[in-house]
């Protein structure tokens, strides 16, 4: 049976109440990944078909997607992780302000309804808690596949008049979102398309395997190079997300900050490649077989010195924050440098809150590790810096609350429930 439950879903403001210092056992499913499913909602458009997607999460975020998809004139439904979303009647080509500003993301629908309608009409999603987000790879990309675009009050109007231009784009900085928006533009072009300096990050991968899948023609995706070669019409398919590797991370911090032996089921090893080696350097076991990745961590954990974040394969800028709340009781010294987000250290005051001792300045972030942290009110202000905190307060002495939980439903899928079966104590109130 199929429920429609995603809209009405209530987020209410929540809070979780951890109480720490306890060990963590058992295994656990990692998730579909959240920035997989968000773009290939989107591409769903380009099939004026039926799509069936597995392993689709359960997070405020892919409603917001869902109800951009109903209000353009789609279906979906939801049946637990899997979401059937049929495009076959959809009317529209704009999006309304109050959508796009639920998830600073939706500017992926930017390219799906230029290739599907030749027009777009939506909002400017505008600067979002991680600090000015700006669009302008994504337009200038946009402009040179003959796209007219024009901004006004905060919308953006754009028309392809003359059909979409196939094109060389080189991308100064190898953006994910301009990435995934000029592969959702070019898959309708009359010609091949090339990028270079693309993102490299799974997600992207994930995308063009589920465009390929619906009749696109993509090679060089997860390289540097992504050649698209443009068809007439696309099909639905069905695909099975990714899971999602910022939640292992999570899950791996967490299970790491609580000297814990932890297996996670469903994870891609190769996703992990700059992640696991982190884990490794401040001590801790992993062993991966089969889809399985089991960490064991010492009794304390040793600093693992210097974390830069960069774009894929290098370490995610997405994991920063979990892996950070990870080292607070480690010993040593650890140096993080945020190269990708200019506003990506909200949930240092809040770590230092539960006793961490972090520094910061600039993009550097310096965490000196004690050896206790201990519980306190703590508000979250982002989605992974959310994370981050249920990582310390799962490894602080005491009662923590943690306040502006509705970040992490952004994309977290119950995770009081995932921790509270490998045994920790977290409540939800
Ligand atoms: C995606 C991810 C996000 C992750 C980020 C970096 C999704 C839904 N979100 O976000 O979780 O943290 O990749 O891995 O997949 N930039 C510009 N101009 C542009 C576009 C980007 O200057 O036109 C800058 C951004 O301000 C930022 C950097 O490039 O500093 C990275 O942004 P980008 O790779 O585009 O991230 P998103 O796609 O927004």
């Amino acid at each position: 049976m199929r429920v429609e439950i995603f809209c009405e879903r209530v987020f209410v403001v929540a809070k979780f109440l951890v109480s720490g210092g306890r060990k963590l056992s058992g295994e656990v499913k990692v998730q579909g990944s959240k920035n997989s499913t968000l773009p290939i909602l989107a591409a769903t458009i380009l099939c004026e078909d039926e799509s069936v997607l597995f392993n689709c999460p359960k997070l405020s975020d892919v409603d917001a997607s869902i109800r951009i998809l109903r209000y353009l004139g789609c279906r979906a439904t939801r049946s637990d992780s899997t979401l059937v979303v049929d495009t076959t009647d959809m009317k529209r080509s704009d999006i309304p302000h109050e959508l796009m500003r639920e998830m600073r993301s939706s500017i992926i629908f930017l390219g799906v309804l230029i290739a599907r309608c030749g027009r777009a009409k939506l909002s400017l999603p505008g600067g979002c808690e991680l600090g000015p987000r700006p669009i302008d790879l994504h337009l200038s990309a946009l402009r040179q596949m003959g796209i007219e675009i024009t901004e006004q009050h905060g919308e953006l109007f754009c028309v392809a008049t003359d059909g979409i231009k196939p094109s060389k784009i080189a991308l100064s900085f190898p953006s994910v979102g301009a990435t995934e928006n000029i592969m959702l533009t070019a898959v309708k072009a009359k010609g091949t398309t090339i990028i270079t300096n693309a993102a490299k990050e799974p997600e992207i991968e994930d995308l063009a395997e589920f465009l390929n899948r619906c009749g696109a023609k993509i090679s060089g995706a997860g390289e540097s190079t992504i050649v698209i070669e443009g068809v007439q019409k696309l099909y639905g398919c069905s695909h099975s997300i990714i899971p999602d590797r910022i939640v292992a991370a999570t899950i791996m911090s967490a299970a790491a900050g609580t000297s814990s032996k932890v297996t996670l089921d469903g994870v891609i090893q190769n996703h992990l490649s700059a992640i696991v080696p982190v884990f490794e350097q401040a001590g801790c076991d992993i062993s991966c077989k089969d889809g399985k990745l089991t960490i064991d961590a010492p009794y304390r954990l040793r600093s693992p010195k210097l974390i830069r974040t960069m774009p894929y394969p290098g370490f995610p800028t997405d994991a920063q924050a979990v892996v950070m709340a990870m080292t607070c009781k480690s010993s040593g010294l650890t140096v993080f440098v945020e190269n990708i987000f200019e506003s990506r250290y909200k949930h240092v005051d809040e770590l230092n809150r539960l006793g961490a001792n972090i520094k910061v300045e600039g993009k550097v972030a310096v965490v000196d590790g004690v050896r206790h942290l201990s519980g306190a009110n703590v508000h979250s202000l982002d989605l992974r810096g959310a994370a981050a905190l249920v990582v310390a307060s799962l490894s602080a002495q005491g009662n923590t609350q943690i306040s502006g939980i509705n970040h992490l439903e952004r994309g977290y899928d119950e995770f009081e429930v995932v921790l509270q079966s490998l045994g920790a104590d977290v409540k939800r109130i």
